[in-house]
């Protein structure tokens, strides 16, 4: 059974789906072993209630330190990583260690919209400025780029023209919450090597 280890930074509603995805499996194809955010974020509640072991380790500290810190607490825990809205970036030391088994979600159709300061937010926001007529969600996994990762798996939405950024944002989310256990069901599975 793989374990893997959710990195948050929000509300942690895509951390939600995968530990509704773990329980309704049985806890057969994966466990969810340790949930980290880099600050107070209450999704760090969600995982608490669900029993799992939670730390904060508070992005204050700096990057090489953040890094650092995670890495300690997941070596030997964690088969993978997910990046389920975790905005710190990570050191290329610690994304060189874990090659091929850190995966992000992301609130776009990559390679748009992705890159430096297009997170949450901005993300759909730029989408509604641009007058895109499809957007969606991607998985794919993290490299020393920001969003630059092969891709994994994705699903996209037709935009309608009322929508704004904040109702966009709802329906990519309502997406995500579908593409992200997909995704880790298919890794548990199959298996997907990068
Ligand atoms: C999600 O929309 C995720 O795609 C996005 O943050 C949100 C987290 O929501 N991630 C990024 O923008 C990363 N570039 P959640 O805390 O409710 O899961």
């Amino acid at each position: 059974m793989l374990q893997i280890a959710v990195l948050i930074s929000g509300g942690g509603s895509n951390l939600q789906c995968l530990i509704d995805t773990m329980k309704d499996s049985g806890e057969k194809e994966f466990s969810i072993c340790t949930v980290i955010s880099d600050r107070e974020a209450s999704g760090l509640k969600r995982a608490e209630k669900a029993g799992i072991e939670t730390h904060l380790v508070d992005r204050k500290i700096g990057r090489p330190k953040l890094s650092e810190e995670i890495n300690r607490i997941l070596s030997g825990k964690a088969d993978y990583i997910i990046l389920a809205g975790f905005l710190s970036i990570l050191e290329e030391s610690f994304i060189e260690q874990w090659m091929g088994k850190i995966i992000n979600i992301h609130p776009s159709l990559l390679p748009d919209f992705g890159g430096k300061g297009m997170y949450g937010m901005h993300v759909h926001e730029a989408v509604i400025q641009a007058g895109a007529e499809v957007s969606g969600c991607t998985v794919h996994f993290v490299d020393k780029g920001i969003d630059t990762g092969e891709i994994i798996n994705q699903m996209s939405i037709s935009v309608d023209r009322s929508w704004d950024a904040v109702r966009l944002q709802k329906e990519v989310l309502k997406l995500e919450h579908k593409l992200l256990p997909q995704t880790v069901h298919l890794l548990c599975e199959k298996g997907i090597n990068l």
